[in-house]
């Protein structure tokens, strides 16, 4: 078959092995912000998802130190304590620091030390061909995969893969979300966010509008509480810092759409706390 005859499919049969599920995220609170609608004698239904649609590129965005790793980390036990292989791309740390927050992260979230067998490292912040030649960064990740039977990816970041070539930011981006689909993963891939951006827009890769490519996008912000009407609005002291979640978009299934408060617990996990505006301020 050429190419054009393969990019010809007849609807109703081209995904017909796949089904809508949840993957649960390892984030307290999050997974019940997805939900599907059955239909139930012609009637829709709202039902919870209980996690990111399965294979899902879901994209999670912000300025640093708003907890974006903590969340790869969290979704990569997640998936390694029920036994789903996955593989752990880190482009900024390098992968001896990551395996010690996994460690932190395995403890606080009480995962066996065995999960840790279903997760492999690849380390792409040392090693510069696999951060800069994108077909080595395939290949590697390939025999990463085969490793551990993975059935998800996280990669952290995305921007360091196109670091001084922003231009290129939506191809190479597009590359990988091409990859996460066809080996059928569901993947966490973080990107910075510049702090000059809006902080809860979805604006990222310095406005290359990567958002687009990918499926679910996860918009994580900070802000330092600095004037008495917001340290009232946010049940917060004067001079500490808030942290927000919004899903901005998911194309595979619905979700929650309001502004949530982000915690970090003291040992570490990120968790969804209640909406802004619901009167859940500070609980
Ligand atoms: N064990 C911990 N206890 C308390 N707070 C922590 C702990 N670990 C991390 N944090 C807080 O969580 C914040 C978010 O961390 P995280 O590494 O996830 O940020 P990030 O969004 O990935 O940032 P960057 O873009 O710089 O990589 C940290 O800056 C720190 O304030
Ligand atoms: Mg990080």
């Amino acid at each position: 078959m050429n190419a054009i005859e393969r990019a010809i499919v007849r609807a109703g049969q081209a995904g017909q092995e796949l089904r809508l599920e949840g993957v649960p995220t390892g984030v307290e609170g999050l997974d019940e912000l997805f939900f599907q609608v059955e239909f139930h004698d012609g009637q829709p239904k709202t039902l919870p998802l209980g996690g990111f649609p399965r294979g899902a590129a879901v994209h999670v965005t912000g300025i640093s130190d708003t907890g974006k790793s903590l969340l790869a980390e969290q979704f990569c036990l997640a998936q390694a304590a029920r036994g789903e292989g996955v593989v752990f791309v880190t482009v900024e740390s390098p992968a001896a620091f990551v395996d010690m927050a996994l460690q932190q992260r395995r403890l606080a979230m009480g995962v066996r030390r065995d999960a840790l067998d279903h997760v492999v490292l690849v380390d792409a912040a040392m090693h510069d061909a696999v951060r800069e030649d994108l077909p080595t960064f395939f290949a590697t990740v390939k025999k990463a995969m085969e490793e551990v039977g993975a059935r998800h990816l996280v990669v952290d970041s995305l921007t360091g893969l196109y670091e001084a070539r922003e231009m290129q930011a939506r191809a190479i981006v597009r590359r990988v979300f091409q990859f996460v689909k066809e080996h059928r993963l569901t993947a966490v891939l973080t990107s910075q966010k510049r702090s000059g951006h809006e902080e809860l827009s979805a604006e990222a890769a310095g406005g290359f509008a990567v958002s687009h490519i990918l499926d679910v996008t996860l918009v994580l912000a900070k802000r330092t509480v600095l004037s008495a009407a917001q340290a009232r609005m946010w049940n917060a002291t004067l001079g500490e810092i808030v942290r927000f979640l919004r899903i901005d978009g998911s194309r595979l299934c619905g979700h929650d759409t309001r502004t949530h408060f982000l915690e970090i617990s003291r040992e570490g996990l990120l968790k969804v706390g209640p909406p802004l505006g619901t009167g859940g301020e500070g609980q």
